[in-house]
């Protein structure tokens, strides 16, 4: 049993009147856990889905696949913080904080002419779908899908989800060091996204790390990292890192649904890309600017911005 705060998640203030309540049934969960191992994850993305952010990566995403479909040769997508696939909206977790309708559900209502492949796949796919299956549901049977999820009963829900699915593997590992047992792909393509919950105070710190190790690794890779954007500090702070980490060809795109000014609160996200696809800036712009004229709040906006050139 898992008690959740308004924003989705672990509410401890809760969670310990809830455990003297219920003291006798054992309902109580670990508080705390080592990161990497799987013990005290408390970000369940059920609570977020279709949120503002969803949208956000997925339409990007579905641009970066889109683009690298157009080639014939086969590519993998490494998913390092997968989820559990597909997300049912009508569930107590979703309507705890009902995200999901200032969200897909105004997207939908909208339909940009922007977001028709985005768009198109959410209604095709029915529960809304997390970034395994909107990778699943566009890739040929010669591309391949691994996905890497910690938390052990959302791992075991994406096992389940791919069952039999012949081109996808799920591993319940930690995403931050699949690039080290993936990379490079016998592919020799790939597009690696990287979407981890933001629960530690180092994200940001590990993110980088992460993302030049694995274009170490590798560096035709096409890198994908979401971030989000509360105040602008903390942004201004990753992406000074980001330029002095030596990698090259790193835009970010970003959508803010109001001025970034309450750092409590989420009020944007973004994309970094490393290796943009031929096109993704102005496209990427397209996809923003549509976001923002259907989600926008007063103040909102969206920018593409590069951070290294090729
Ligand atoms: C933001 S959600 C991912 C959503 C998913 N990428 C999508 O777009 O549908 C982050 C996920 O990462 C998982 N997670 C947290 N830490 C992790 C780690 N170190 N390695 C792998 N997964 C992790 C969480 O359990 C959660 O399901």
């Amino acid at each position: 049993m898992r008690l959740a705060g308004r924003d989705g998640r672990f509410d401890e203030k809760a969670s310990k009147k809830f455990f003297f309540e219920k003291k006798n049934q054992k309902t109580f969960i670990t508080l705390r856990g080592g990161a990497g191992t799987g013990k005290g994850m408390n970000y369940r993305h059920a609570f977020h889905a279709g949120n503002f952010a969803d949208c956000v990566k997925h339409a990007l995403l579905v641009e970066i696949l889109l683009a690298m479909l157009r080639k014939d040769k086969p590519f993998l997508v490494l998913d390092t913080h997968a989820g559990i696939g597909r997300y049912d909206l009508q569930t107590i977790e979703a309507e705890k904080t009902g995200e999901w309708r200032e969200g897909i559900l105004r997207v939908l209502a909208a339909r940009p002419a922007a977001l028709k492949t985005y768009c198109g796949l959410v209604e095709r796919l029915g529960l809304y779908p997390g970034s395994p299956a909107i990778a699943a549901a566009m890739l040929r049977e010669t591309d391949r899908l691994v996905a890497c999820e910690l938390h052990p009963e959302d791992a075991r829900t994406l096992k389940a989800a791919f069952a039999g699915v012949k081109n996808v593997a799920v591993h319940e590992r930690d995403g931050f060091a699949a690039p080290k047992a993936f990379l490079p792909p016998v592919e020799k393509r790939a597009v690696v996204l990287i979407d981890p919950p933001y629960e530690r105070e180092d994200e940001f710190e590990v993110l980088v790390k992460t993302l030049a190790g694995a274009w170490d690794r590798f560096r035709q890779g096409v890198y994908v990292a979401w971030y989000p954007v509360k105040h602008r500090a903390p942004v201004r702070a990753f992406f000074a890192a980001l330029k002095l980490s030596g990698m090259r060809d790193v835009v970010a795109a970003e959508f803010w649904r109001r001025p970034p000014e309450n750092p409590k609160t989420m009020n944007g996200c973004g994309l970094v890309v490393v290796n943009p696809p031929y096109g993704f800036e102005a496209r990427a712009l397209e996809i923003l600017q549509a976001l923002t004229a259907v989600l926008g709040e007063a103040g909102a906006g969206c920018a593409v911005e590069r951070l290294a050139d090729e």
